[in-house]
């Protein structure tokens, strides 16, 4: 552990275990060994724009091609500047012009148990009926779109129409509020609103119509509002402003070619929640995203023509729009796409799908692995889960232990572990093991993926210059040059763009995550920024102190945050739930003295609180922001033995984040 007065990060995580792939793994894989991921890796750095260039022309279909390749007018980038090409296009027509019309796109089941096949064939029908209803409509190049709908095949299909005709959606999670639908349809000025009747959530309809209607009260610029019926029983229509999907697509040609994009196009807005709280529209553009989410598909994911893929978020997260949609699709990829709760009707629901589908490949999200674990193995054991080859994980930090659960439980450990690090921004995945290649780390990203340049700087203690941290010393994470699937900057707002990603490190994007490299240059994401907790001097990373909770065998989730105290200047302040235990005064002293046992003195909590639930944002994020507040504003330490209940105040103050 490296002792850091100079403001550089302590790392106290100190994972030994490491997990080379199978012989027989690595013989499958296009990337099979690390010799050949550190060749590719290396020329592609070398010549990052030939390589690019090469990728593109391999990788995409184009009306017309590309003149230069990037266009970088700091912190401005165009990528494959002069060519033509759409998205909707790579994910649909060049698959069934190969032939491949017949091949399974998705394999959907809504959540009261109710199944769909949709071959790509019937994806492009779908998709051009229901892009010519859109202009029929009025729908302009341009124009903004809304989407907020369950996660039923539809939602793929509108926005694979919006990228067919060259309209830019904004898809909105159908678990936000109406404030929340209502700030996202005003910022991006959207003329259209598409969303549903309801879905299906934890077996009850969710009335999704009733809060666009509430949200569009408020929303002027939208002009109308198309719905589709998935829960039936009818709903309120507003005369001239709603219309029924099937309405709008009665009568509609089967037939709508594509519009030739330029590669800068807009494709999509997504907002995603900042340090202030307001939500930016992280804006993305054609070309360069669809390359980008392509290849880290089949690079990460090892992925053959025969895999059953299940990326279990939604999308209305950046992982459904480039794992879901846009990079398996152009992949032309066979995925399960599941509507509902992983907890109904019971908690193996998951289990289920994977023996029903005989999936290959499962990407989840730690938050989903945690309470896994804590709804118990008789759940996964009644299943039989020998299809998956390959699992991935998203979102956060995976905690070491609940990394080996999911490693030896759900892969039966036989399967690498893809721990994918990348943000709403980045586009795609920038760090991940490539699973035929790259041994794993339980909790460490590893290596960059070819193109991405990682950097980690921290001011000089002694000139105050910016410099390139040493071995195991955490610092700020940047990346240096580039890249096709990077952000194009913040609808409507190039100054917030610029002071939040390109102001504190000149001449880089400056991620926002703190992390580490390890002696085999391996990376360690050490979580935000402003997660870091300053004690005595001591920089210690959150999730850090978590792993080391998460390790004891009674806990099932813990958050760190700091406090101010007067004389260590913070003091580590952590929130636990516990698995089946009392939460009593003799359990938090144990789980001190384990984490004195497993970090050492300096990490032990100064409080320790139960709790039945962390209060977490809609896509699992633990709220420390929120646990910071609580941290500092109560007093004493051995009086919560309760357990504190934080749902209502996620309900409160969850709308603005995400
Ligand atoms: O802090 C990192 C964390 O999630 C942030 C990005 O969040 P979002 O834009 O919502 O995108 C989530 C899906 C990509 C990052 O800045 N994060 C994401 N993946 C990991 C991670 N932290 C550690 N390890 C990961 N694998």
């Amino acid at each position: 552990m490296s002792d850091s007065p100079s403001g550089k990060i302590s790392n106290v995580l100190n994972e030994t275990r490491i997990f080379p792939p199978s012989p027989s793994f690595s013989q499958q894989s296009s990337i099979g060994s690390m010799a050949q991921y550190q060749a590719i890796y290396d020329a592609s750095i070398q010549d990052v724009e030939g390589f690019w260039a090469k990728e593109a022309r391999e990788h995409l279909h184009w009306f017309k091609p590309f003149e230069t390749t990037l266009e970088w007018n700091e912190p401005f980038a165009k990528w494959f500047v002069g060519g033509q090409t759409n998205v909707s296009y790579n994910c649909l027509d060049v698959h069934v012009n190969n032939g491949l019309g017949d091949k399974v796109a998705i394999y959907w089941e809504g959540e009261p148990g109710d199944q769909r096949t949709v071959t790509y064939s019937d994806l492009l029908r779908d998709v051009s009926l229901f892009a010519n209803g859109l202009k029929k409509l009025g729908v302009q190049k341009g124009d903004r779109i809304s989407i907020y709908m369950p996660m039923v095949p539809e939602l793929a299909v509108a926005m694979l129409a919006c990228a067919r005709v060259g309209a830019i959606h904004s898809v909105i999670f159908g678990g936000f509020s109406a404030e929340a639908i209502a700030d996202r349809n005003n910022d991006a000025q959207a003329r259209f609103l598409i969303t549903a009747d309801g879905g299906y959530r934890r077996g009850k309809p969710l009335s999704l119509k009733q809060t666009a209607d509430e949200a569009l009260a408020k929303s002027p610029s939208i002009e109308k509002c198309i719905v589709l019926s998935r829960v039936g029983g009818g709903t309120s229509m507003q005369e001239g402003r709603d219309v029924w999907w099937h309405d709008l697509i009665d009568g509609v040609s089967e037939n709508c070619p594509a519009e030739p994009m330029d590669s800068e196009d807009s494709l999509f807005i997504l907002y995603t929640s900042g340090s202030t709280g307001k939500p930016k529209g992280i804006r993305h553009t054609t070309a360069g995203y669809n390359l980008y989410a392509k290849r880290t598909f089949q690079w990460v994911f090892d992925h053959k023509p025969d895999d059953i893929f299940w990326c279990t978020a939604d999308c209305g997260w950046i992982t459904g729009h480039s794992y879901i949609v846009y990079g398996p699709m152009s992949a032309g990829a066979t995925q399960v796409m599941y509507e509902g709760a992983p907890n109904w009707p019971q908690e193996n629901r998951f289990w289920e799908l994977i023996e029903r589908y005989k999936v290959t490949i499962l990407y989840t999200a730690p938050t989903a692995i945690r309470s896994f674990i804590k709804w118990g193995d008789h759940h996964v054991d009644k299943h039989d889960l020998s299809s998956l080859r390959l699992l991935g994980s998203v979102g956060e930090g995976i905690n070491p232990e609940a990394w080996m659960w999911y490693y030896e439980k759900i892969g039966g450990g036989r399967c690498p572990i893809v721990d994918t690090w990348w943000q709403t921004e980045t586009g795609g995945i920038m760090m991940s093991p490539l699973p035929g290649a790259i041994a794993c780390k339980p909790g460490s990203c590893t290596r960059p993926l070819p193109g991405i340049i990682p950097r980690i700087l921290q001011h000089d203690p002694a000139s105050g210059d910016l410099v390139d941290v040493g071995t195991n010393s955490g610092g700020m994470l940047c990346i240096e040059k580039p890249w096709p699937g990077m952000l194009r900057g913040i609808w409507g707002d190039d100054e917030r763009y610029k002071q939040q990603y390109w102001s504190m490190v000149p001449h880089m994007y400056l991620t926002g995550d703190n992390a580490r490299q390890d002696e085999d240059g391996y990376y360690w994401i050490m979580g935000r920024i402003d997660d870091v907790i300053n004690v005595s001097g001591h920089r210690l990373s959150t999730i850090e102190v978590e792993s080391a909770l998460v390790s004891h065998p009674a806990v099932a989730e813990a958050a760190a945050v700091g406090r101010p105290d007067e004389i260590k200047g913070q003091a580590i302040a952590v929130f636990v739930t516990l698995k089946s235990h009392e939460p009593t005064d003799e359990m938090r002293e144990i789980l001190k003295k384990h984490v004195r046992k497993e970090i050492g003195a300096l990490a032990v909590p100064d409080d320790v609180r139960f709790t039945s639930a962390l209060p977490k944002t809609r896509s699992g994020k633990i709220m420390r922001r929120l646990l910071r507040d609580i941290a500092a504003g109560k007093e004493g330490t051995g009086d919560t033995s309760t357990l504190e209940d934080f749902t209502v105040l996620v309900r409160l103050r969850n709308d603005d984040e995400s």
